[in-house]
């Protein structure tokens, strides 16, 4: 695999002005659409205006389950009427935004009260819009058009973050046939984020960076990342240039500069005499020092092809030793025994 020195680096606001958002993602597939309003002429409105548009429209006027509806025909946008008589539209659509299953679907709510009031409680409920009724072709296409983009451009997004992960996995099993346990570090991380405060994308920046933190492997010949005998120095600054090269791949995430931070400083040592910067005390970001002692810990306590698993104690004690040799944050090493010691008890 070749790694640019110069990667391209692409933002949401320009996949967004692609004209033709097919180019993308290559579906020639109409885009979904669920109306849900219980008055008979503003929902033909709403379903002649979106089909006119080329977009598939399934149609509700309240009376059924609008949720059992919404699990099984998966739309890429919900026209929503805020006042029906058995739903009321801002409660069912804070129900879909808290829900792990709907919460990525756009809702756009509408309604012939188009007072401030209305508007600010549809912020609350998380409606990605807000449109008054009656209808007009020229807001209500657009709109559409741009939430039914948004969505498969994060649809498209998450994909790719799969297929790094199963990157990622596939370059771990070179030197281990196990790969690594990513539920084990995930709920780590997760605990341990927790524990030290941090905030859900810090967390998440951890988590991802457990997945992803040896990607630039890839760029080192097996010969040398496999080799048994002790390395020759050359083959050691080839094995240190993984970081460097795991930083390109991961830095296009522009809405993820975290993760490339991590894996840029993940072997720095708190005493300077770590790599690739020799960064010294906490002039290593706070999430790679983090990260490492997460790495270290799952590194010990995981059997490999070369050594076994060692026992949570067996590795805390590795870990104090490294820490006393200078290389690790003290404090944060202390709170990490801290963190597990309370978690065993
Ligand atoms: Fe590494």
């Amino acid at each position: 695999m070749v790694v640019s020195s110069t990667p391209t680096k692409v933002t949401i606001s320009d996949l967004i002005q692609i004209n033709s958002v097919d180019n993308i993602f290559g579906s020639s597939q109409p885009a979904k659409i669920f109306v849900v309003d219980d008055h008979p002429f503003s929902r033909m409105m709403a379903v002649d205006i979106l089909q006119s548009d080329g977009y598939k429209v399934i149609e509700s006027d309240g009376s059924s389950d609008i949720i059992e509806t919404i699990l099984a025909e998966s739309p890429d946008l919900i026209l929503l009427d805020v006042k029906m008589p058995n739903y009321n539209g801002f409660e069912l659509c804070h129900q879909l935004k808290q829900d792990r299953q709907t919460k990525e679907i756009p809702v756009i709510l509408m309604t012939v009260a188009d007072d401030s009031q209305s508007r600010l409680k549809s912020q609350e409920v998380c409606a990605d819009s807000f449109l008054s009724k009656p209808l007009e072709r020229m807001v209500l296409l657009p709109e559409v058009k741009l939430l039914i983009q948004r969505k498969h451009l994060y649809e498209w997004l998450e994909q790719m973050q799969q297929v790094l992960f199963l990157i990622a996995q596939a370059i771990d099993k070179r030197y281990s046939q196990e790969g690594i346990s990513c539920a084990r570090v995930d709920q780590l991380a997760q605990a341990f984020g927790e524990y030290l405060n941090l905030s859900p994308v810090e967390i998440n920046d951890l988590i991802l960076a457990a997945h992803l933190h040896d990607i630039g492997t890839i760029a080192i010949p097996d010969a040398v990342l496999l080799k048994k005998e002790a390395l020759t120095p050359t083959e050691r600054d080839l094995i240190k240039q993984h970081v460097l090269i795991g930083e390109k791949i991961c830095r296009p995430l522009q809405n993820r500069q975290g993760i490339a931070e991590i894996i840029r400083h993940h072997h720095e040592r708190w005493d300077g005499s770590g790599y690739p910067d020799g960064l010294l005390g906490n002039d290593t970001p706070w999430l790679a020092q983090v990260f490492q002692i997460l790495d270290i810990y799952d590194a010990l306590t995981s059997k490999r092809p070369y050594k076994k698993a060692f026992s949570s104690e067996q590795a805390i004690t590795i870990m104090l030793e490294e820490k006393d040799k200078g290389w690790r944050n003290p404090e944060l090493v202390e709170k990490f025994v801290d963190f597990l010691r309370g978690n065993n008890s």
